[in-house]
């Protein structure tokens, strides 16, 4: 057992770009079924096809090169990233200005043309790809940064801005952005906001609805909503911004972001424990709150199953011997001394009670990233099992790992792994089926049990994936009848002829 502490020479490496991976895992994947095929109890809504009169309209708005509708170059936009779901557009438009959104939409909703907005394509629920042949609005051209104020740390930007390329340009500023996730290399803080991503470091910098301070969005009809506000405090009316933040572009199409972003921390420090049992995970979670204290800037846990996903399919290596558990904890501070010094008592304190069996503590950044692959690459090694049945639940503390042994019996030798990760510090597991291939009856032996599961602990069907088209149907299991109609009223208001992302979000 040892704990070893290094001097930090910079900030954390940031992770190899996921597109790179993207195109790897896409190489030996097989292409799912069409969604069409695999769900035909969803139909196609009465839209209009689209044909050459439209496809002139928008080639004479964009230029011949950002109307997209050659089959192969399609694929790609109608597959989404853990090949669950597959549509068969053969029209993607990349706009480049929020003017031609505007047009684009208003055409759309003239002519009854459905659209699927999509930003990175990472989203994991399917609400990035189109079900039928929708248009996909691909907002991957939008890309500029418009301002940053480096003394309010407010920086403004188009929605195709991709997260990492925000992190390297705010790096130059000594600022962060206030989410860090896997997908950082391909997804785009227009996707962040609408799915309201939460990420690894949300128990420190909160989620994108405190952060978001403002946006611009075209509704259905094409019109311009300016809601960019720069300001901490507003309190003029509703706040409009919410209805945009994790709605999956089903009200309207996010073309601009204002976020608030914290200053980069000067000391940055990691610890990745091994641990016997997952009680023994709340307990480190319970102290590491208090005795990390300002300091705490994330709490993930790992178990075996989820690791071995990362070392046996990826080939990354575990500086750890096999534990059933683990845990990387990081901290962000502005004196590493004084950060290394509480982050090193903490962690012998777990020690010499036999809380943690072992662990490494680090700061130097080319360790603390290869420990950060561990966790963060879990999606990607999972996928090599073949097909993955993706769960992203928030739930009591005390339940949050009841279901993987749950699953386990209940799928039985179907499954090649059932495996739990996830934000431990914001009680959000990511419950995972990986079987060789799609089945339809390993699906039903998973749902609607694990939702009712779920909802009896009073707890989220999705904490932070969003709906997407998979898990509109279990909507109810979180939310009451009430709300739904809401939901419904407000999407009917703001897009009357349901353009926007449509089999997507709310119940049919
Ligand atoms: P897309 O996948 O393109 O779209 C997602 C949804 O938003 C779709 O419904 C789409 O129609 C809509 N949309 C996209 N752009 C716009 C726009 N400009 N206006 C309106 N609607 C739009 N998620 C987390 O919350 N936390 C994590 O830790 C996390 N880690 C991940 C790790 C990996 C390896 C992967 C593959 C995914 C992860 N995700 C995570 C899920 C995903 O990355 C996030 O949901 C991300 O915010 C999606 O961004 P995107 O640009 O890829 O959006
Ligand atoms: C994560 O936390 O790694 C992401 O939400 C992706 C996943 O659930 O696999
Ligand atoms: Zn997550």
């Amino acid at each position: 057992m040892y704990f070893l502490v290094m001097k930090m020479r910079s900030s954390r490496n940031i992770l190899p770009l996921l597109s790179t991976m993207i195109q790897r895992t896409c190489k030996f994947s097989a292409l799912p079924e069409l969604t069409k095929d695999r769900y035909p109890n969803v139909k196609r809504g009465n839209y209009s096809q689209i044909d050459t009169k439209h496809l002139n309209f928008f080639k004479d708005l964009l230029g011949e090169t950002r109307v997209i509708t050659d089959e192969n170059e399609c694929l790609g936009y109608n597959t989404d990233w853990i090949k669950a779901n597959r549509g068969y557009s053969r029209c993607v438009l990349k706009p480049k200005s929020t003017d031609e959104v505007a047009a684009i939409l208003k055409f759309c909703n003239e002519n009854l043309l459905a659209v699927c907005p999509q930003g990175g394509n990472t989203g994991l629920v399917g609400g990035s790809v189109p079900v039928f042949d929708e248009i996909v609005l691909s907002t991957s051209l939008m890309n500029r940064i418009i301002s940053l104020d480096e003394t309010s740390g407010v920086l403004t930007c188009e929605a195709g801005c991709i997260l990492e390329n925000l992190e390297k340009y705010l790096d130059e500023h000594r600022l962060i952005m206030p989410l860090d996730l896997g997908a950082k290399g391909s997804c785009q803080i227009g996707g962040n906001v609408s799915t309201n991503a939460g990420g690894l470091r949300l128990l420190r910098y909160g989620n994108l609805q405190g952060t978001v301070l403002g946006l611009e969005a075209v509704t259905a009809n094409g019109q311009i909503l300016d809601c960019m506000s720069t300001l901490k405090k507003d309190n003029t009316g509703f706040h409009l911004k919410h209805l945009f933040i994790g709605s999956e572009g089903s009200l309207g199409l996010v073309t601009k972001v204002s976020i608030q972003c914290p200053p980069k921390p000067k000391a940055v420090n990691l610890a990745f424990l091994g641990l016997e049992s997952f009680d023994k995970i709340l307990m480190v979670f319970k102290r590491c709150k208090h005795e990390l204290g300002e300091i705490l800037s994330s709490c993930e846990a790992i178990d075996a199953d989820s690791l071995a996903a990362t070392t046996d399919n990826l080939n990354l290596k575990s500086p750890l011997e096999k534990f059933p558990f683990y845990m990387v904890i990081e901290t962000h501070g502005s004196d590493n001394g004084h950060d290394e010094e509480k982050l090193n008592r903490f962690l012998s304190s777990l020690m010499e009670d036999g809380t943690v069996e072992d662990g490494i503590a680090t700061n130097e950044p080319s360790k603390m990233n290869a420990v950060w692959q561990l966790r963060e690459r879990i999606t990607e090694g999972l996928i090599h099992d073949g097909y993955v049945f993706k769960y992203d639940l928030s739930l009591p503390l005390e339940n949050f790992y009841s279901l993987v042994g749950i699953m386990k019996e209940r799928v039985g030798k179907d499954a090649v792994r059932v495996s739990g990760y996830g934000h431990v510090g914001d009680g959000n597991v990511h419950l995972n089926v990986a079987v060789k291939e799609f089945s339809a009856d390993v699906l039903n032996k998973i749902e609607p049990f694990i939702y009712e599961y779920t909802s009896k602990l009073r707890g989220s069907i999705s904490a932070e994936h969003g709906i997407g088209f998979r898990k509109t149907k279990y909507m109810h299991y979180s939310k009451s009848k009430e709300a739904i109609d809401l939901m419904k009223s407000i999407k009917k208001m703001m897009d009357p002829k349901g353009i926007l992302n449509p089999y997507k979000v709310l119940p049919q």
